[in-house]
C-alpha cells in the first residue's frame, strides 16, 4: 500500500549533469564486455546509476561556497578546527581525525584495537569493516537479531544486535579476547535497517560491565536517528539533533564514512571521547592517511563536510530522504517485486532468490538480477550477497549469506521520483519477462582474489 503522505522537497535543481540512455544494442555489448560484472562498465554507459550512496549525493550551494574558504595548511589548519567543532556539536565526539573514507578511519583505528586473534562482535560488519579486522588478525563477529536475517517481516529495527548472542561471545572468547563491540548504524549489509535506541542502551550496558569499548559505524547516522523518531515509542517529539546525541553519548568512538550522511564526495573521520586513544590514533593516522589535522583531506572537503553535517541533521530533509526511499520501495512493492521488508534508509533491497525462484541459490541470482536490470534499462544496481560475503577466511569455502540481494541504492538529492519509477518499471518488465523463467545462473569466469566483487568477471551457465 502507497503512503499518502505528501513529501515537501526541501531543494531544487540549480545546475544538473546530462545522462543518457545507451541502446539496447550497445547495452547489451557492454555488459559482455565487462564480464557480467557492473562495476567494470563506464559510468557514461549507465542511464540511472543506483550503484551506491557513497560519495555521489549532490552538494548544495553552501558546501560549495565554504569549500571556497578552505583553510589548506598542512599543520593546525583553520578548516580541521571548523570541521572538529562541527563534529563535538552534532556527534558529541571532542576528539576527531580526519580520513580520506570510511575505511581509513576502519584501518586505522583496528591497528590500534585490535590484537592477534582478538575478536570484534556486532550487527552484520560491512565488507570493508571485515576486512580491516581481518587484516589487523582479528575476526569480525555477526550478532544480528535473527529476524534481521529474514526479507520479510516488519520487525522496525532489524539492524538490531542481539544481546543474547553476544553475551554468548563474550563468555565464550572471554572479554580480555574482545577488541570492541561495533554497531553500524544503519546497518548496510543487513539492508540499510535502522538500530533502536533500546539496543544502543543495553549493548551500552553489557559492554560497560565487561569493561568494552562500543564503537559505532556512523556512516549513516542521521538516516538512524530519523528512524528512532518515526519507530520508537518516546521519541516522535524529539528533536532529531537530541536523537543523535543521545545515541552517540551511548558510544565511545565512532569510525565515519562522511561520503553518506555528511553528504561529501570524499572525507571521512574517527571521533572519539577519550584523549588517551585519541593520542594512540595519532602516530598510524600520519603513516597512513596524512598528519592529524588532514588525514587526507583538503581543507575545502572539511568545510563541505562541516556544512554537510548541519544539512544532513535537518529533519525536513531525511524527511524526504527516508520518505523518497520508502515510495520507491513502495512502488515495487505494488508490483509484486520481493523486497527486504521493512524498506530500509539509504536503499531498497531486492530479494533475488525469491525475484528468481528457479535460480540455484548458488548461482547468484543477485548478481545475475544486477546485470538484467543494466540490460533492460542501463540501470546500474549492486549486489549485496554471496559475491560480495566472499569465502570464509579458515576453510576457503563460498560462504552462503542468509540473503541474496539486489541493492538500488539512492544517491542523496540526487535523483527525482520520475527517475525512480523509471528504474520500477524497469525491474517490473525484467520480474514479468524472466522472473520464473529464468532456470540457470551464472558462475565465475575469473575471480578476483580477496574482495571479489568489484573486479571478478562471470559467465552465463
Ligand atoms: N561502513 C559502512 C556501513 C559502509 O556502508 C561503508 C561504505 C563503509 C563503512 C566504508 O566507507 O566507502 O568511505 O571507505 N559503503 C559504500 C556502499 C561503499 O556502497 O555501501 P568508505
Amino acid at each position: 500500500m502507497r503512503s499518502r503522505e505528501r513529501l515537501i522537497i526541501p531543494y531544487r535543481s540549480k545546475v544538473v549533469e546530462p545522462i543518457s540512455l545507451p541502446s539496447r544494442e550497445e547495452r547489451l555489448k557492454r555488459i559482455e564486455v565487462a564480464g557480467l560484472n557492473v562495476f567494470r562498465l563506464r559510468s557514461a554507459d549507465v542511464y540511472i546509476d543506483l550503484l551506491t550512496d557513497s560519495g555521489t549525493g549532490a552538494i548544495s550551494a553552501s558546501q560549495l561556497s565554504r569549500s571556497m574558504l578552505g583553510d589548506e595548511s598542512y599543520a593546525g589548519s583553520r578548516s580541521f578546527e571548523e570541521m572538529r567543532q562541527q563534529i563535538q556539536e552534532t556527534m558529541g565526539f571532542p576528539y576527531t581525525i580526519p580520513v580520506h573514507q570510511g575505511r581509513a578511519a576502519e584501518q586505522v583505528l583496528n591497528y590500534v584495537l585490535i590484537r592477534r586473534h582478538s575478536f570484534v562482535p556486532g550487527n552484520t560488519h560491512f565488507d570493508t569493516t571485515k576486512a580491516h579486522i581481518e587484516l589487523a588478525e582479528g575476526r569480525a563477529i555477526d550478532c544480528t537479531i535473527d529476524a534481521g536475517r529474514s526479507s520479510e517481516g516488519n520487525y522496525p529495527f532489524k539492524g538490531n544486535v542481539a544481546v543474547s548472542k553476544l553475551e554468548q561471545v563474550i563468555e565464550k572468547y572471554g572479554a580480555r579476547h574482545i577488541a570492541y563491540i561495533l554497531m553500524t548504524i544503519t546497518c548496510n549489509s543487513g539492508g540499510g535497517q535502522p538500530v533502536s535506541m533500546q539496543n544502543i542502551r543495553d549493548v551500552r550496558a553489557l559492554a560497560s560491565a565487561h569493561g568494552l569499548p562500543l564503537i559505532f559505524d556512523a556512516a549513516r547516522f542521521a538516516e538512524n536517528a530519523y528512524f528512532i523518531k518515526l519507530r520508537e515509542p518516546g521519541y516522535q517529539d524529539k528533536p532529531i539533533i537530541e536523537i543523535i546525541h543521545e545515541m552517540m553519548s551511548y558510544a565511545d568512538a565512532c569510525t565515519m564514512s562522511a561520503k553518506k550522511d555528511a553528504i561529501v564526495p570524499m572525507g571521512g573521520f574517527i571521533a572519539c571521547r577519550d584523549r588517551e586513544l585519541y593520542e594512540r590514533l595519532k602516530t598510524p593516522a600520519i603513516i597512513f592517511e596524512g598528519y592529524f589535522t588532514y588525514g587526507g583531506m583538503s581543507g575545502g572537503d572539511m568545510e563541505m563536510l562541516a556544512q554537510g553535517l548541519r544539512e544532513v541533521v535537518d529533519e525536513t530533509y531525511l524527511a524526504y530522504r527516508i520518505g523518497q526511499v520508502r515510495r520507491f520501495g513502495e512502488l515495487l512493492q505494488s508490483f509484486g517485486v520481493p523486497i527486504v521488508e521493512p524498506i530500509g534508509g539509504h536503499a531498497v533491497f531486492i530479494d533475488a532468490r525469491r525475484f528468481f525462484p528457479n535460480v540455484p541459490e548458488d548461482e547468484f541470482p543477485a548478481q545475475l538480477l544486477c546485470t538484467e536490470l543494466y540490460k533492460e534499462g542501463g540501470v546500474r544496481a549492486v549486489e549485496v550477497g554471496a559475491v560480495l560475503i566472499g569465502r570464509d577466511p579458515d576453510t576457503g569455502e563460498n560462504i552462503r549469506p542468509a540473503l541474496d540481494l539486489c541493492r538500488l541504492t539512492i544517491p542523496r538529492r540526487v535523483y527525482t521520483f520520475e527517475h525512480l519509477e523509471y528504474v520500477a518499471d524497469v525491474i517490473r518488465t525484467v520480474r514479468e519477462e524472466k522472473g520464473t523463467q529464468m532456470k540457470r545462473g551464472i558462475c565465475f569466469d575469473q575471480e578476483a582474489e580477496g574482495i571479489r566483487h568489484f573486479s571478478s568477471t562471470f559467465r552465463y551457465l
